[in-house]
């Protein structure tokens, strides 16, 4: 089964022009990978721009809960699952936890995971503790955020459903110079988080929930992108920073090629 990259530009870039630039750089470097799907998020903005891509998977950044009813959407400042649909938008990430931070809870997170699926848009529904204790309380956290998120969904959509285990911790920041931080996870704990995370949906929602993959993000680059791919148990990965620059995109791309 092929890998999913996925390529989560949050807040970036900041003019259409560049934006521009960036999709087509990766464009290129993805019109030589045969061994996985390349997923672009950028911001919405962008998106109408990107539609007619053949290479690339359009992804968005986030989804509102509701669709519009027959007589308008009354949401000042949403972006409805129909629209992204209308654009071309094949995946959407929900749950990340910069939205989480932002007060996005379990039940909204539920309401868009859902939203996304009935329109059959794939979901990429991001989980991951805030710290790692010794004691072990992070499992049942992961596992908490996995059994709200997909509360009431039916098994049946879960082939449009794609986990990505991504530690808070992990995830690259800026220090207060320019200079960004990655401190990710080990492959090891990677992989055996994605099996954690199998074996909690297995067991909640049944043997229907064995086939969803589960992804790998937090600080990934081009030297450690292989080493989390080659663990068994791990689909794909879900890339900020290093996603932000077709150069250093492009060098991951060929890295796991
Ligand atoms: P990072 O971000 O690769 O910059 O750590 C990943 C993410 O937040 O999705």
């Amino acid at each position: 089964m092929k890998k999913l990259i996925v390529a989560n530009w949050k807040m970036n870039p900041q003019t259409l022009k560049e934006a521009r630039e960036l999709f087509n750089g990766v464009s290129k470097y993805a019109k030589k990978i045969r061994n996985s799907k390349i997923v672009v998020c950028p911001p919405f903005v962008y998106l109408g721009f990107f539609s007619k891509n053949q290479i690339l998977f359009l992804g968005a950044q986030d989804v509102f809960w509701e669709n519009p009813p027959a007589g308008g959407g009354s949401y000042t400042g949403e972006i409805s699952a129909k629209m992204l649909k209308n654009l071309g938008v094949k995946y959407v990430i929900v749950g990340h936890s910069e939205c989480r931070q932002l007060g996005e809870t379990d039940e909204i997170i539920n309401k868009k995971i859902k939203q996304a699926l009935k329109n059959k848009i794939k979901v990429i529904f991001c989980v991951g503790e805030l710290k790692r204790d010794e004691g072990g309380e992070y499992l049942q956290f992961v596992k908490d955020e996995i059994i709200k998120g997909l509360d009431r969904i039916p098994a049946k959509l879960f082939k449009n459903l794609v986990i990505t285990y991504e530690p808070v911790w992990a995830i690259s920041s800026s220090a207060k110079s320019d200079k960004a931080q990655f401190n990710a996870d080990t492959p090891e704990n990677a992989r055996e988080m994605a099996i954690y995370a199998k074996r909690v949906l297995v067991s909640v929602f049944g043997r229907i929930a064995r086939n969803v993959p589960v992804l790998y993000g937090g600080s990934v680059d081009a030297k450690n992108a292989a080493s989390f791919l080659n663990k068994e148990g791990i689909g794909g990965l879900l890339v900020g920073r290093t996603s932000w620059n077709a150069k250093t995109f492009g060098e991951l791309l060929k890295n796991i090629s």
